[in-house]
C-alpha cells in the first residue's frame, strides 16, 4: 500500500534510517542551568500555588536512570494504563485530548513477570490488559537507554499509533498530531507512576522494527516508551 506523507517523515526518524544517531551513554542533566535556580524564589512561587497537591506530583518526578527489579501489582500496570490512555464517557472522549476524537493510539507492555518478560496489549475500551502469547527476551533490545538498565524495570509501556488513519483527515500533519497526542499520554503515565511512588523514564529514541516484530504490531508506528519500576535508591 502507498505511504502518506505523515508515513513517510515517520521513516525519516526511524533507526532504520537514522541509526543510533548519536551516543546516549550519559543521558543525564549535562545541559540544565543549575547556576539559575533559585530554591527560595520557587519557594515563594509554590506559595501562590492554588493547587499544591499537583505540583506536588509535578516535583517529585524525575527521570530514573536506576531501577531495582521489582515487579508491578497488574492492578498498579492497570491504573498506569487507564489514567494513559481509556474511554472515560459515551460521547468518546478519553482520559488525553484526541485530535478529532480519532481512536488511533495503542499501548504494549513489557511485564517483568517472575524475571521473565512478559508482552501485553492493553484494551483501552474494555480496560483490560491482554497477554500476546509472545515472551520478549530483553528489553533493552528495544530502546536507546546505554545508562539505564531497562532489565531491571518493571514494565516498559510503549506508545504507537496508527498514522494512516489520522493521515486520512490531517495529511502530513497527522505525524505532529500522533506525537503530541504520545506525549499527552505518556504525561499522564509518568505523573501517575509518580503519585502511586513509582519512578519512570520517558524514551524517545526505539528500536522500531524490533518493537513492531516483538509486539506482533500491525498497521500502528511506536512513537514513544515510558518504563517504569522502582527507583535503586529510594
Ligand atoms: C522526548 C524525550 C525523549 C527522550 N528519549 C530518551 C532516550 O531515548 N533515552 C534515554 O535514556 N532518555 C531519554 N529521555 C529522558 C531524558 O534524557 C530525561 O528526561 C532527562 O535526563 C531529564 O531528566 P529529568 O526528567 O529527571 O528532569 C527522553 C526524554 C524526552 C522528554
Amino acid at each position: 500500500m502507498r505511504k502518506t506523507t505523515a508515513e513517510k517523515i515517520y521513516e525519516l526518524g526511524s533507526y532504520r534510517v537514522l541509526g543510533s544517531a548519536t551516543q546516549y551513554v550519559a543521558d543525564m542533566h549535562l545541559y540544565l542551568p543549575s547556576a539559575k535556580f533559585n530554591n527560595h524564589k520557587l519557594f515563594q512561587a509554590k506559595q501562590a500555588l492554588e493547587s499544591p497537591a499537583f505540583f506536588q506530583v509535578l516535583e517529585s518526578r524525575h527521570s530514573c536512570h536506576k531501577f531495582c527489579s521489582e515487579e508491578l501489582s497488574l492492578n498498579k500496570i492497570r491504573s498506569l494504563l487507564l489514567c494513559g490512555y481509556g474511554l472515560k464517557s459515551r460521547h468518546g472522549s478519553f482520559t488525553v485530548p484526541l485530535a478529532g476524537g480519532l481512536d488511533v493510539m495503542q499501548l504494549k507492555v513489557a511485564l517483568r513477570e517472575r524475571g521473565r518478560w512478559g508482552a501485553y496489549d492493553w484494551d483501552h475500551v474494555g480496560y483490560r490488559l491482554n497477554k500476546i502469547n509472545r515472551m520478549l527476551s530483553d528489553p533493552n533490545k528495544l530502546f536507546f537507554a546505554r545508562s539505564t538498565d531497562i532489565s531491571l524495570s518493571s514494565a516498559a509501556i510503549v506508545i504507537s499509533a496508527n498514522l494512516g488513519v489520522l493521515a486520512k483527515r490531517y495529511t502530513a500533519r497527522a505525524y505532529k498530531f500522533a506525537c503530541i497526542q504520545a506525549g499527552h499520554i505518556a504525561q499522564n503515565i509518568i505523573l501517575e507512576a509518580t503519585s502511586l511512588g513509582l519512578s519512570s523514564l520517558v524514551l524517545g529514541s526505539l528500536k522500531e522494527e524490533e518493537i513492531i516484530n516483538s509486539f506482533g504490531i500491525i498497521s500502528e508506528k511506536p512513537l514513544y516508551a515510558v518504563v517504569i519500576g522502582k527507583n535503586l535508591k529510594e
